[in-house]
């Protein structure tokens, strides 16, 4: 049983890598903001789709209670999973909280944080790059894309010293091939067991 948090800014490479991750150590993948996409998206949206399209448009926070809800269902949907990788969660202390003591109820908690590192003009760049054809209504400006940024410098960035003082935290490069940065997270994964 393994549990990791991908950390990084938007546009790191977290959603990307995740997958990969999943796959190769048999994790369930959870995204907090495929799943408000998700319900945004669905005919009708959903009321919680209702509520969180204002937060990702604008690229601000969708409120904690919503979506430590997201991730407590989520999580409880599977039960037999050999582990987690959170991705885009958690993104404040009140949300970091609630995923220790979510993991503490099953007698888990998370192994380590994989934080991406990645400079702010390839970020933007890959942003609005993927904003292109990919429909997402927050990768359409750079208003919104610097909004987004500035969120996580403001509100999540300093998780990256609580993890740190957990001694959790592992901090890697997220420039370059995306084969290369999925080796680069391997290897930190691979010295944890
Ligand atoms: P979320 O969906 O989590 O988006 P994000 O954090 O803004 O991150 P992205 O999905 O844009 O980027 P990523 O780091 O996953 O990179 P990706 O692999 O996609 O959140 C969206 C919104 O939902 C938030 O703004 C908020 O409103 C709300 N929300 C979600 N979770 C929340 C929470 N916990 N609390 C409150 N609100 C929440 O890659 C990006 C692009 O780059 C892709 O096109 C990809 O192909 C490309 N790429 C990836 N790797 C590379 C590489 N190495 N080289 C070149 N291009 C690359």
């Amino acid at each position: 049983m393994m549990n990791l948090v991908i950390f990084g800014p938007p546009g790191s490479g977290k959603g990307t890598q995740a997958e990969k991750i999943a796959k190769c150590y048999n994790l369930v993948s959870l995204s907090t903001g495929a799943i408000l996409r998700q319900e945004i998206n669905s005919k009708p949206p959903t009321p919680l789709g209702l509520q969180a399209k204002p937060y990702l448009d604008n690229g601000g926070l969708v409120p904690d209670e919503l979506v430590v809800d997201i991730l407590k269902k989520e999580m409880s949907k599977f039960p037999e999973s050999t582990g987690f990788i959170f991705d885009g969660y958690p993104r404040t202390p009140r949300q970091a909280e609630a995923l220790n003591t979510a993991l503490a109820e099953v007698n888990q908690e998370i192994a380590a944080t994989l934080v991406l590192e990645v400079d702010q003009k390839e970020l933007i760049t890959r942003l609005l790059k993927r904003g292109k054809n990919s429909g997402r209504s927050d990768d359409q400006s750079v208003t919104v894309i610097e909004n987004r940024l500035n969120v996580y410098e403001k509100n999540t960035s300093p998780l990256i010293d609580y993890y740190r003082n957990l001694g959790k935290l592992k901090i890697v490069n997220g420039l370059g091939p995306i084969e290369e940065i999925y080796n680069r997270l391997k290897d930190e994964i691979d010295k944890l067991s």
